[in-house]
């Protein structure tokens, strides 16, 4: 049958081939974008005079009139009250002390690093002293500054200030662009914008034309993509000798950079902190112990219960004791204390029911410590969103009167943002639960206060090539300083670290360059999309220089999944690829869901993979937990369950039913609320690439096949397959380079007796002892020989190279045809 199948498939396809063959080499630019976007540069960045509209001495005379009229405007501002004001308070920031010999210094070399303490004025004065200084010598209208931000909200909120403090609208002289949004006008000079943007710009724009300055912010973070970026910078500066480089880094490592630009002049900016005392988790426990301490524990100390005395707790308690850390490190990870030491704080005071760790030390602080703002540093938007919710509610923490509760991270609105810089009344306290973008990116003024929970993860997904699934991890010594930094800027403060003094000295100095510690993949695609040659070749210029074997690895991954053909060219689909931000393999899903009309389920799936595992699993409901899983089970997918999860959640929100669903079915609601708003973002970017025109109908016309998921999925998963093997009983699981492997005991498969399929395509695999498949879906023959490619070198290989490579052209009509025969033979 499938072999029938596939003679007739490729008979199709040799037919449609003959009938269309000019268009199948330029097939690329328009086949599948229903909208031009894709292929259109991005927009540019600055306006430039059109040289060829006027003659070259008339282009002079309006330049240097654009110029007079900008010097003129600054001169104005700088003599009003308010310009004079504003002068003043900048001369107050560290950075200020340094105009000169940074201005010296970008104007004797092409390259320089400037480091200087967060907070020193880097981001907000350094572009404005270059664009100042340009203006003052008439050059105003000459200059173009691009200053690059990792992260869309930093981009945003700086160019806003900048923008302020030159008494301007955003969209005059300064702007900003990040995806999907941005301000700026004809006369922009200085405009600020994520990474992943220039290097758009850099995807139509070899050489930067008309750029004069690059400024490259927060190098010290190591992001993919500003290695990436200063990789190509390197390059450029051959061929532009009059464009200038400014890096900037929080950290005192510029020795690195500088001696990576053949030496480029290092400038610091010393800055001004005040003393900041660490409390780390034992500490913390000491501080607070007798509250901590079940009640009974401590009831024949009498009723006198001072902090003196529950110093000296007798040796006998201290496997009491033990059992509070334990909790508490259990509260650090943002669970509840245990119900014993819930039932003591509350009997001590009811405001206390249902806290974590950090709660009860922001309880602590507000209650025992002097005024100041308290910063937040957890690990992700999630958990910002559960805790503030919790927060809201609650009598202290929700009354704006005592607490002004904010958010900061990278996904929050433009309104949330300019809050955090706000004074907030006398007598109310600030609370920022950030996320890592506040060590060093965004400056909180009048924080007295931080607690650390001392883990991280990426949470952005503007930048081109970020994968949105980290897990937490433990941040670096580095970080852990300058989230500590953050409480002494306008007076001494104090640093709360939710983990023990061990632990701290067991992390790493710096984090590792994400370009040596995650997959490579979408890397390579966008070195690819940006002709810069041989990956390796290329990736052998790096500041630090990933594996040859990794990039190998990556190389190879991208030819079997059919983004890159035999000679490392770009194939169509790895040009859509490289255009969205996340994993190859979740683009592809996203892509052929949209092509084949079942995006919907195919969105719920992508999200789904990419955040923390919505299915719960308490260890002691363990079973309970597992067999509500099974219940949205009737495809032996677990993909295809959360789909079924999620439509239950949905209907759930429409009728305010959330809570008790996701209680029902062991359903963590982060993880489901997440699911949702990334479903939406995912949904733009698609839109973004030209592939779906934003009417959801055409691509969910076949949403409710659960098949062509199926086969969806097993076009994103491949090649991780493995096949199924029955036995009498039951059934075994073969990888071709594991051997026999296990499933996860709460996916929906490992409840099964048997499998009506002969294959598993699988998301992750994780060796523990044995090798453990995580989520799986089966698949017939038929959906992985057309969705899945090649897996026996046999002597179909020949048409199933063929297919691969045209399947994702000729999708449309063709697939219309096999999903019939597929749904006909699964019948
Ligand atoms: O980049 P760096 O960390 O060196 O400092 P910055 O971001 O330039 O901030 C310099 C000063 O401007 C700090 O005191 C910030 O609090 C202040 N600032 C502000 O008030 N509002 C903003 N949106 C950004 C910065
Ligand atoms: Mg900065």
């Amino acid at each position: 049958l499938h072999i029938d199948l596939l003679q007739r498939v490729e008979a199709y396809l040799r037919e449609y081939l003959s009938k269309n063959s000019k268009s199948v080499d330029r097939f690329p630019a328009n086949s599948l974008a229903r909208t031009s976007s894709i292929s259109s540069p991005d927009e540019w960045l600055f306006e430039q005079p059109d040289p060829m509209a006027a003659s070259n001495t008339t282009l002079d005379k309006i330049l240097w009139r654009k110029s007079l009229q900008l010097r003129d405007r600054q001169e104005y501002w700088e003599a009003s009250v308010e310009g004079r004001r504003m002068v003043e308070s900048r001369r107050s920031l560290p950075a200020f002390k340094q105009r000169d010999s940074v201005l010296t210094a970008i104007s004797k070399n092409q390259v320089i690093v400037i480091s200087g303490e967060t907070g020193c004025g880097k981001t907000t004065q350094i572009p404005q002293f270059i664009l100042e200084s340009e203006i003052d010598a008439n050059r105003g209208a000459l200059c173009s500054i691009i200053c690059t931000q990792p992260r869309r909200i930093s981009a945003m909120s700086v160019s806003e200030r900048v923008a302020y403090e030159r008494g301007e609208q955003l969209g005059e002289s300064v702007g900003y662009k990040v995806r999907l949004e941005g301000v700026r006008g004809r006369d922009t000079r200085l405009l600020f914008c994520t990474t992943g943007i220039l290097l758009r710009r850099l995807l139509v724009d070899r050489n930067l034309r008309g750029v004069t300055h690059v400024i490259v912010d927060e190098i010290h973070e190591r992001g993919m993509n500003e290695d990436f970026l200063l990789i190509i910078l390197k390059d450029l500066l051959s061929r532009r000798p009059e464009l200038k480089l400014i890096l900037m880094s929080a950290t005192l490592d510029a020795e690195l950079f500088s001696s990576y630009f053949c030496g480029a002049s290092v400038i610091h900016i010393p800055g001004f902190t005040y003393p900041v005392r660490s409390h780390f988790l034992e500490d913390i426990l000491e501080m607070t112990r007798y509250r901590l301490t079940p009640y009974n524990q401590i009831d024949d100390y009498g009723q006198e219960r001072t902090w003196k005395m529950h110093k000296q707790i007798p040796k006998k308690r201290k496997s009491q004791i033990a059992f509070v850390v334990e909790d508490a490190l259990r509260a650090a990870d943002f669970k509840e204390f245990s119900t014993e030491t819930q039932e003591s704080l509350s009997c001590w005071n009811p405001d206390c029911i249902g806290f974590n760790l950090i709660e009860f030390l922001l309880w602590h602080i507000c209650e025992n410590e002097g005024p100041g703002g308290i910063l937040v540093f957890m690990t992700g938007w999630d958990d910002i969103s559960s805790l503030k919710e919790k927060l809201q509610i609650h009598p202290i923490f929700g009354n704006p009167d005592r607490i002004m509760l904010l958010a900061c991270h990278g996904s929050m609105a433009s309104f949330e943002q300019r809050l955090i810089f706000e004074e907030p009344a006398s007598g109310v306290r600030k609370i920022i639960l950030a996320t890592n973008i506040a060590e060093t990116s965004i400056t909180i003024n009048d924080v007295a206060f931080v607690i650390d929970c001392g883990k991280a993860k990426e949470t952005s997904y503007d930048a081109l090539n970020n994968t949105p699934c980290l897990l937490p991890s433990w941040i670096s010594k580095v970080s852990a300083q300058q989230r500590r930094g953050r409480a002494g800027r306008v007076r001494p403060g104090q640093c709360y670290h939710l983990y023990p003094k061990c632990v701290y000295d067991a992390f790493a100095e710096y984090q590792l360059p994400e370009i040596l510690r995650t997959p490579l993949q979408s890397l390579c695609l966008q070195i690819k999309s940006l002709n810069l040659g041989s990956i390796s070749e290329f990736l052998l210029r790096a500041l630090q220089s990933p594996e040859l074997l990794a990039v190998q690895k990556a190389i190879e991954y991208l030819k079997i999944i059919g983004a890159l053909d035999e000679n490392e060219y770009l194939t169509t689909l790895g040009r859509y690829l490289s255009k969205l931000p996340m994993e190859p393999k979740l683009g592809k899903m996203l892509i052929l869901g949209a092509i084949l009309g079942c995006l919907d389920p195919i969105l719920t799936v992508v999200a789904g993979l990419s955040v923390r595992d919505p299915f719960l699993t308490p260890q002691d409901k363990k079973d309970l937990a597992d067999a509500a899983k099974f219940q949205f089970s009737r495809d032996h997918s677990d993909h295809l369950a959360l789909v079924r999860a999620y439509e239950g959640w949905k209907k759930a929100e429409e009728e305010s039913a959330v809570y008790d669903y996701c209680w029902k079915n062991f359903l963590s609601i982060q993880s489901m609320r997440a699911i949702d708003s990334l479903r939406k973002e995912f949904f733009s970017l698609l839109k973004d690439t030209g592939l779906i025109d934003g009417n959801p109908s055409i691509c969910n016309s076949e949403g409710n096949d659960a098949n062509l998921t199926r086969a969806v999925i097993c076009y994103g998963m491949y090649p991780g397959i493995c096949s199924v093997v029955h036995n009498d009983r039951s059934f075994s699981l073969k990888t071709m380079e594991d051997g026999q492997v296990l499933l996860y005991s709460n996916s929906v498969n490992a409840r099964e007796r048997k499998i009506p399929y002969p294959w598993l395509v699988f998301n992750e695999k994780i060796k523990v002892n044995s090798v453990f498949l995580r989520d799986s879906t089966a698949v017939s023959d038929s959906t992985l020989i057309l969705f899945g490619g090649s897996i026996s070198k046999g002597d179909i290989d020949g048409h199933l190279k063929m297919l691969g490579g045209y399947l994702e052209f000729f999708m449309k009509p063709v697939v219309a045809e096999i999903c019939q025969t597929l749904k006909k033979e699964l019948a």
